[in-house]
This record gives structure tokens, sequence and C-alpha cells, in this order.
């Protein structure tokens, strides 16, 4: 059998619940490649108990997005955040799923805050470092939760100047992504989007394609993220706290996916249903994963 092979049979063993079976199939192959080893370990530290999901340890989270490749997409992203904001100089800016507000600092640091701005963030660990990041800059509004639960209490205070929702839309279905995108829109002068361009096949997690998909770009995200400037822990933080949940998260059917993505042809059309009028893509990062996109949305005031 295959390093690849043997991969295969252990995801299909960790989907049917038997996780320690799974990383016993894996361990077999640990020598072959790095991203085999870490999932191995992985799947014997989470034999027993609930699966972690990938933003569940904040720090692993940073770790992860200050690694190389990583840190690429979040650069350009904060890149065009800046240029957008010296352009259009909003007042008022909303930020969905805004992680560990390192995007919002160094767009900030490049010359325009906006003089308000509201943090939506589920993770209060995130939330907090989010906040505290920015704060010498503005005293952000926060809301620990999901953006559906923020649209469904959210005031009815005059409209965001921007919203800005970097690789965090990607977590709501198409059911909730169709209450809450016409909610930006509606409130939303305009949205800065980044999405990954992602070819992934839809439908079934298990899909011989979308495993092989996946387990080649794991095979380079891993390589990638070896040798990591920050150092030997933080590298071991990114992997297991992150990469490994989000690896494994994305062979788990229903709710429980920890995201939703697709073709960025799919976002835009679905930023036009909502009601934005005018969408284009403002930049494109090469990612191991799949290219990184960021868009921007608008519609007349
Ligand atoms: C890949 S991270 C991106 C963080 C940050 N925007 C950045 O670009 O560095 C995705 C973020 O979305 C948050 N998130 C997950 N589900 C969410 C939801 N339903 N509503 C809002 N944010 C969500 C996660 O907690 C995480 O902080």
């Amino acid at each position: 059998m295959s390093a690849f092979e043997t991969f295969h049979e252990a995801v299909r063993t960790f989907a049917l619940g038997r996780i320690g079976a799974a990383s016993r199939v894996m361990a077999t192959v640990a020598g072959e490649h790095e991203l085999y080893a870490h999932s191995a370990r992985w799947l014997a530290e989470h034999a027993e108990g609930r699966l972690p999901g990938p933003y569940d340890d904040a720090s692993a989270f940073a770790a992860y997005r200050t690694g190389v490749p990583s840190g690429r997409l979040r650069d350009a992203g904060s890149a065009a955040l800046a240029r957008l904001l010296i352009e259009r100089r909003p007042a008022r800016m909303l930020d969905v799923g805004a992680g560990d507000g390192v995007v919002l600092a160094r767009a900030f640091a490049e010359g325009v805050t906006p003089a308000q701005l509201t943090l939506v963030e589920p993770s209060s660990d995130l939330l907090r470092r989010a906040a505290t990041a920015v704060s010498d800059r503005v005293t952000a509004v926060r809301f620990n939760g999901t953006v559906q639960g923020f649209a469904e209490r959210a005031p009815p205070l005059p409209p965001w100047d921007l919203v800005h929702a970097s690789l965090s839309l990607q977590n709501l279905d198409t059911e909730e992504r169709a209450r809450v995108l016409p909610f930006l829109a509606s409130r939303g002068l305009s949205l800065l989007l980044v999405e990954f361009d992602c070819l992934r096949p839809d439908g079934d997690a298990l899909d011989a394609d979308r495993i092989r998909w996946t387990h080649d770009r794991y095979l380079i995200g891993m390589d990638e993220h070896t040798g990591s400037p920050l150092g030997a822990e933080q590298e071991e933080r990114a992997k297991q706290g992150f990469l490994m949940p989000m690896l494994f998260g994305g062979f788990l059917t229903g709710r429980s996916a920890p995201n939703y993505e697709q073709p960025i042809a799919a976002w835009i059309d679905e930023l036009m249903a909502a009601g934005f009028t005018d969408v284009t893509e403002r930049a494109r990062v090469p990612h191991w994963w799949s290219d990184g996109v960021i868009v921007l949305a608008s519609r007349p005031a």
C-alpha cells in the first residue's frame, strides 16, 4: 500500500469515529512524511473525548497565522485593507471574525484608523487579543459571538462604511450565508472579503478526489510550515493546534465541518445576490491551500 493509500484508509477510519484505530493506521507511514507523523500523533492524543476545533487554542491560531505562508496572505490582506482605508477613510467599520487582530493593527499602522470599530469574534480569547492589538488606536466595541448571532442582535445603527471579513465567512454554511450576506449588504456600504478560491469539490467529505486533493495540499502546507523563524515550539503549536484540527475537521460530515469554502466566482455571485452592486477582485495571493483572493463589494449609499 502506498503512503497515500494508507492515509486514505486512516481518514475513512477516522470518519467512522474509530480515532485510535485511525492513529494506528497512520502511524505505519509516520516515517515517510511529517504530515503522517503529525496526523498519527494528533489522532492518538484525541482518541478519547471531544475533538478540538481549529480556533479552540488561540495561541495555536496565532502561531499558524505568523508562519511564513499564512503570513504572506495576512500581509497582503493588511496591505489591501490599508489601501482601502486611505482611499475611503471610513468612519465606522465592522470586522467579522477578527481573529487575533494582527491584520487590522497592521493596516491601521499604515495611516488611517476608523473612529468607530466593532469586532465580532466567537472566541473570547481571540477577541481579547484583537481588541488589545488595536487598542493604541481605537477602543473597539466587542461582540463575543458569531456573526449569525450578531446579525440577530445588532442595534439599528447607521450603516457601517466598511465591513471587513478575512477568512471568516467560510465558517458559515450556505443557508447561514444566505441570511448573513444580505444583512451585511443592507447594513454595510462596502465589504472587503478575503477568501480562498477553493477548488475543492462540493459534496461528500470522503470523496476520493477530495481526500487526494487535501492530502497533496497538506504535504505542501506541512513542508511550508517547517523551519518556522518563530522556533520549533511555535511550529509544533501551529501544526498540532491548528493545521491538524483543520485537516481532520474537513473530513467530518455535516454541521461539524470547520468551514464551507467555495470558488471565488461563487462568493462573487452570492455577494451580488445579497445586494452589493459592484464586486471586484482586488488581489490574488498564491497559497499552498489554494489562492487567497481579496474582493471588494460595494453598493450605493
Ligand atoms: C482564519 S481565522 C481569520 C482571522 C482574521 N480575520 C485574520 O484574517 O487573521 C477565522 C476567524 O473567524 C472566526 N469565526 C469562526 N466562526 C465564525 C462565525 N460564525 N462568525 C464570525 N467569526 C467566526 C474564528 O474564530 C477565527 O477567528
